[in-house]
This record gives C-alpha cells, sequence and structure tokens, in this order.
C-alpha cells in the first residue's frame, strides 16, 4: 500500500541528486580563432581564459583553439550558430553575409586611425552594431583591434599603378574585392590559414595586413616589400549567440559583463604595441623592405580607392558614413 508513496520519495531523491550534479558541472565556452597566440586577438583570449579561471572557478570553464586548429575562418561562424563554440572574435570584413552595415570598416582610408576607430566603435552608434544581428542569434560582446592594415607584394608598390594586374589575397568581402578592382588588381578571397601556402606558390601575388598577422604567419618569408599605406583597419567583433548569452544564469552573466570589458580594455591596449614589436621583428628578419610613403603619396592610393565609397553608402547608410568620418575629429 505504501509502495508508490516510496517510490515517488525515491524518485524526489534521485532526481535531487542529478540536479546537484548537473548544477555541479561547470559551463564551457569553447573560444575558437584563426590567428597565432601572440597577436592581439590570440592575447585577448588568453586573458579571458585566465581571467574566467580566477574568478568563476568551477563555474565556467574556457577553451581557447587558436590557428584555426578547431574552425577555419569559412567553417567558424556555423559552428558558433550551431552552438559547437560559444565564442569568436571574428575580423569585421567578414560579417557581409549577416548585415551589410558593417561592411562600413572596410571603406578604405575611412578611418585616419586606430584612434578614430576606437571613437568611432564606442560612439551610439558604433555600439549599435554590436547587436545588429540580434535576429540572427549573434551577439556583439565588444570590438577588438588588430592594427591598420598594410599593403605587401614582391615587387614595391609605390604608386597605384604598381599594383596594376596582381592579384591579392583578401578576406571575402565584397569591399575589399572592390578596393583592389580600383587600383586595377584583381582580388582573390581566401581562407586565413592558406594565406602563407598561396603566396608561396605563386598563386596570389601580394595581400593586405596588419604587421601582427603579416609577422606570426611568416608572410616575411613569402613577401619582399611592404608598403605602410595604412589604409584600412583590420578589427574584430567579438561575438556569442544571443541564446547562449541570454541563458547564461544572471550572476554568471554579470561576471562575464565584467570580465569581457576589461579584457577588451586589455587587448585594445596591447594592440598597437605588438603590432610595432611585430614591424621591429620584420625588419630584424631582413627578407622585406616596408616602404613608407609620402603624404603625397599615400593621397594617390587614397585618390583612387575612395570612390569604392560610393558603391556601398547605400546598403551601409549615409548616416552611418558620416558618423564614422566624424571620428577622425578629435573631442
Ligand atoms: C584574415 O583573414 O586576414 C583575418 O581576418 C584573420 C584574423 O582573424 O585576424
Amino acid at each position: 500500500m505504501f509502495k508508490p508513496l516510496w517510490k515517488a520519495v525515491f524518485c524526489v531523491l534521485a532526481l535531487t541528486a542529478w540536479g546537484t550534479a548537473l548544477a555541479a558541472e561547470p559551463i564551457v565556452i569553447k573560444f575558437s580563432h584563426v590567428v597565432a597566440e601572440q597577436t592581439p586577438k590570440g592575447q585577448g583570449a588568453l586573458m579571458f581564459k585566465k581571467l574566467v579561471e580566477e574568478r568563476l572557478a568551477g563555474k565556467v570553464k574556457v577553451e581557447v583553439y587558436p590557428n584555426s586548429t578547431l574552425y577555419n575562418d569559412d567553417k567558424e561562424m556555423e559552428a558558433l550558430l550551431l552552438g559547437e563554440v560559444q565564442m569568436i572574435a571574428r575580423s569585421l570584413a567578414k560579417f557581409e553575409q549577416y548585415t551589410k552595415t558593417v561592411q562600413l570598416f572596410d571603406l578604405p582610408f575611412l578611418f585616419e586611425d586606430i584612434a578614430a576607430l576606437d571613437r568611432f566603435q564606442l560612439s551610439p552608434e558604433g555600439q549599435k552594431l554590436l547587436k545588429s544581428m540580434e535576429s540572427k542569434n549573434i551577439t556583439g560582446l565588444a570590438y577588438w583591434h588588430n592594427g591598420m592594415k598594410q599593403l605587401s607584394a614582391n615587387k614595391p608598390l609605390r604608386k597605384p599603378e604598381d599594383a596594376r594586374g596582381l592579384v591579392f589575397r583578401i578576406q571575402t568581402s565584397e569591399v575589399l574585392a572592390e578596393q583592389f578592382k580600383a587600383v586595377d588588381a584583381k582580388a582573390q578571397p581566401m581562407i586565413f590559414s592558406v594565406v602563407y601556402q598561396a603566396l608561396r606558390a605563386g598563386v596570389v601575388n601580394g595581400t593586405e595586413n596588419p604587421y601582427s598577422n603579416f609577422y606570426n604567419q611568416k608572410l616575411h618569408e613569402v613577401q619582399k616589400y611592404v608598403t605602410e599605406t595604412n589604409h584600412g583597419a583590420l578589427d574584430y567583433m567579438w561575438i556569442t549567440t544571443s541564446d547562449f548569452w541570454n541563458g547564461l544564469p544572471p550572476d554568471i552573466r554579470t561576471e562575464l559583463d565584467k570580465i569581457v570589458a576589461e579584457v577588451t580594455t586589455y587587448t585594445n591596449g596591447e594592440a598597437e604595441r605588438l603590432n610595432q614589436q611585430d614591424k621591429q621583428y620584420v625588419l630584424n628578419a631582413k627578407t622585406t623592405e616596408i616602404i613608407t610613403l609620402t603624404p603625397e603619396e599615400r593621397n594617390a592610393w587614397r585618390e583612387k580607392m575612395k570612390p569604392v565609397w560610393a558603391r556601398f553608402e547605400k546598403e551601409i547608410g549615409p548616416d552611418l558614413l558620416k558618423a564614422a568620418q566624424a571620428a577622425n575629429q578629435a573631442q
């Protein structure tokens, strides 16, 4: 007669024990990226892991997979959306499939320097872009800097005409393809992990990178010249899925929000130093000549590339473009 009652008690006890075991399992955040650990993004990911280990030990565990060891840049977004990884920091050039507005960041000669880019990213317009892909289950946590991009090739590029006929590897971005067309060159989209081999084999002749990616991918071994054009920036949006982020227990989410802000300050503070250090390493290697341009020479590149803006202005939004330009004036 008492059997059903005992059964019920047993079930409650079993469920409680199972629940406790589940609660004791740490939340795992897999952070996948495609660059070396010594780069700004690589260092940012490691700092995130360190702070989470210090402050959320036993509750959250971070696993960092650098250098495309888990996913290449053509697969990392899919992996994020499928829940195979929980965080990536994706180049702003690689979002056009999800939103056209973020293409803004690729427009050549838009931001004078990283300080201007930083001002825009921290402005209300810049912050709004972090949330512009929520309907696609993508939440932007923060922007991370890498650095200003430089052109490279196996011939000296001083004038825009020097690029004529060359094939440049680009990140998958319509804007970047147009940028190279504007100087009568060809653009070949390609995943990051194969760029060294492609340059070595002569499948492409040149590329564009901040010094940190250029040096850490050993591109100085396969490119004889870098031209310091500073014609654009390579920055990242650190993203997760809205489902994952909104589903976190509130106390953990509050602590993670604080860590995200702290890690972003750290990463963005280190980016310029790391790029300057890698520029020095390129010089030390003595394989690659760094060409600096006079203001007039740089202006010739700007004149050729800037017309690209007109083609994308409508889909990006003229007001956003204006806000970005305004960031060039220091307050
Ligand atoms: C590239 O493909 O060149 C970059 O997006 C790689 C990176 O993540 O810095």
